[in-house]
């Protein structure tokens, strides 16, 4: 029998908990490292699955929200809330023991267009914008006080280029409005860490930019704890040089680092980007792995997940944490962005709930360290 189907019938006689397998898990060799978190959904909350609910409590020291601390599920109306699923979720890393923080204050996808409309049906006036960061900021970061660690305060405020993105936030109260998030997070919880959260951070750019808000709002006295750089990547890019130059860069403007949405989609890519509104059309070309992926397909992944995981190591004095953007390669949001209905493998367990081979690797890796 290979060794897989015995694992493979232990786990099923035993579970994964039995003390046949235990097993180090990746939080446990990251530990005094960096956490190593996992974005989760609602039904690993709820335990609609239990075997994935069992491996989100049992493998990670930190949990994030995918979506429901987002301002449109979490605010859906003026003056109305939606706390049920935030709550649950909070209670759920409680109970695990394990570091809860917070996804996202400010961002411009996934907001109620409420948000940015006035009574006239007109866009809001600088001073409404404002009034309305305050107060949802206020409410959810007051709500959470104490249990959750820190929050990504702003999401996405720059274009790849290193210029501001043209959100709503931006066209009505210009760059300002970065400032205004991080004072009223600082003002609802004070003891919460605070974080600016972008994908491509690797291109310089980018980077630069970021640099220079962190430099901003450093210099003007505004609480910023570290850059989250979302790491979503592809086979070949960002390179591990980008990577690295970028934690460089990150770790000169004095502020830690945290990996905080890590997949490595195995797909090609017409997209480099994380923009959510993206979508591309489907063809079979674009979705090459339904049946299975070739050895030499998986090696190459496997090989790039132990590169990256290897420099978040190396940079582990400016890493807090490393979160890998859900759990299972089933539940990715990959196998729909950028385009709908693909079949992508781009995270740590496989579409049976199975440790990918890497893992054991990652493993041995962290204990080099
Ligand atoms: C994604 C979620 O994974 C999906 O379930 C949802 O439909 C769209 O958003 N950058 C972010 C995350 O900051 O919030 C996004 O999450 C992925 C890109």
């Amino acid at each position: 029998m290979r060794i897989k189907t015995i694992v493979a019938a232990i786990t099923i006689i035993y579970g994964t908990t039995s003390p046949i397998m235990a097993q180090k898990t990746l939080a446990e060799a990251t530990r005094g490292k960096f956490l190593f978190g996992v974005a989760v959904n609602m039904q690993q909350v709820k335990g609609v699955n239990p075997i994935e609910s069992d491996l989100v409590a049992k493998e990670f020291s930190a949990i994030v929200a995918e979506n429901c601390m987002k301002p449109q599920p979490i605010h859906p109306e003026e003056n109305k809330y939606f706390w049920d699923d935030a709550d649950k979720l909070v209670a759920f890393g409680e109970k695990n023991k394990q570091v809860v923080t917070g996804h996202c204050l400010m961002w411009h996808s996934q907001i109620g267009r409420w948000f940015f409309v006035g009574d006239s049906g007109k866009t809001v006036t600088p001073e409404v914008l404002k009034e309305r960061m305050r107060q949802h900021i206020y409410e959810v970061v007051g709500r959470y006080k104490g249990r959750v660690k820190g929050w990504d305060v702003v999401n996405e405020a720059f274009e790849d280029d290193g210029t501001y993105r043209k959100s709503k936030f931006f066209q009505i109260l210009g760059k300002d409005f970065i400032k205004y998030a991080f004072q009223f997070a600082h003002e609802a919880d004070p003891n919460a860490e605070l974080y600016y959260n972008d994908y491509n951070v690797e291109i310089p750019a980018k980077c630069d930019a970021i640099v220079q808000l962190v430099k901003e709002l450093k210099t003007a006295g505004y609480r910023i704890d570290a850059v989250g750089s979302q790491a979503h990547m592809h086979m070949d890019s960002p390179t591990l040089d980008e990577t690295e130059n970028s934690f460089i860069k990150l770790k000169a403007a004095g502020v830690k680092i945290l990996i905080t949405e890590w997949d490595i989609s195995i797909l090609p890519s017409p997209y480099s980007g994380a923009n959510i509104s993206a979508n591309f059309k489907y063809s079979k070309e674009m979705d090459p792995y339904r049946e299975l992926v070739p050895d030499s397909v998986q090696m190459k992944w496997n090989k790039r997940v132990l590169d990256m995981f290897g420099l978040f190591l190396k940079y582990h004095d400016v890493i807090d944490r490393v979160t890998i953007w859900s759990l299972t390669d089933n539940v990715t949001w990959l196998n729909n962005f950028p385009i709908r209905g693909r079949k992508d493998y781009p995270v740590l367990f496989d579409r049976n709930n199975q440790r990918k081979s890497v893992v054991e690797d990652m493993i041995k890796l962290a204990k080099k360290h």
